[in-house]
């Protein structure tokens, strides 16, 4: 077991990525904290590792509130005594607009969630990492924002996910001193539940037709699993990447080489 006894962290825990990446660890060995905004996925997945005999813990609320994501962080520390592994994983697409159709607070909900959720985690997990002698923290962010700029309306969701992997390399510098890594994982195209919150509107306005000569996606013509992505989050947070930080893993099957 990569993990075991290890203390896991988990935003966005109930669906997709972040649920996989539970259950992935959980089957190392990990103890799982974990939130998302509704409550009875919190519970599914907490029953879902529990039923394979891991230990997990629910505190559903929403990852840009300060208070919430502080309290997340001491739940696990009183259970489990200490805190190993930070995913801050939560996020959402939001509103895919034309630039000048998208209102001041759309734009504000996408960063609230997406940057503000993960400084907010890191930055309560951080006095507990360091207690613990060091530790790996592992941010999911995109391919768009980073290695894509072509998707028509994701401006605000790609403007999030390029702070997430800045705050990333920010961090990787500051916290080394304390034996914190720090990684990036930037998925392509996953089957998720993503498509509930994304809410396009008005695309067709400013898209710019493309023609591809095949599929989308060079390797396998596919989307990845959430395991696939998960497997990559584990390997950052086992020790086997004792020595990777500060760098982001594209996990998209060329997809962002051949499409960006
Ligand atoms: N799926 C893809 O193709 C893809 C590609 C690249 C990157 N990503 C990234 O992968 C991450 C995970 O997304 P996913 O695809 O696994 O989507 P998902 O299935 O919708 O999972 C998102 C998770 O985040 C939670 N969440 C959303 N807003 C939240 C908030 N304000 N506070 C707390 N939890 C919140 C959701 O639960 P609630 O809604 O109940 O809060 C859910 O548990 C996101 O950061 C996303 O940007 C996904």
């Amino acid at each position: 077991m990569k993990l075991k006894d290890r203390v896991a962290l988990i935003t966005g825990g109930s669906s997709g990525i972040g649920r996989a990446a539970a259950v992935a660890m959980a089957r190392e060995g990990a103890n799982i904290a974990l939130t998302a905004r509704r409550a009875e996925r919190c519970e599914e997945a907490v029953a879902e590792i529990e039923g394979l005999g891991g230990q997990a813990l629910a505190l559903p609320g929403d990852v840009a509130n300060a208070e919430h994501v502080a309290g997340l962080v001491d739940a696990a520390v009183e259970r489990w005594g200490r805190l190993d592994i930070v995913v801050p994983n939560a996020g959402i697409n939001g509103v895919f607009a034309p630039i000048e159709d998208i209102t001041p607070e759309e734009w504000d909900q996408t960063h609230n969630i997406n940057v503000r959720g993960t400084f907010l985690t890191v930055k309560y997990a951080i006095p507990h990492l360091r207690a613990a002698g060091g530790g790996s923290i592992v941010v999911v962010s995109s391919v768009n924002g980073n290695r894509i700029f072509s998707n028509f309306g994701f401006t605000s969701y790609s403007c999030s996910k390029a702070a997430q992997v800045t705050f990333a390399k920010m961090a990787a510098v500051e916290l080394a001193q304390w034996d914190i890594r720090i990684n990036v994982v930037c998925p392509g195209a996953t089957k998720t539940s993503i498509g509930e919150n994304t809410f396009p509107r008005n695309i067709d306005k400013i898209r710019i037709p493309r023609e591809f000569p095949q599929g989308m996606i060079p390797l396998q013509q596919r989307a990845a699993s959430a395991e696939e992505v998960a497997n990559t989050i584990l390997f950052l947070a086992s020790d086997e990447a004792s020595y990777i930080t500060g760098t982001e893993m594209y996990v998209d099957g060329a997809l962002s080489l051949f499409q960006g």
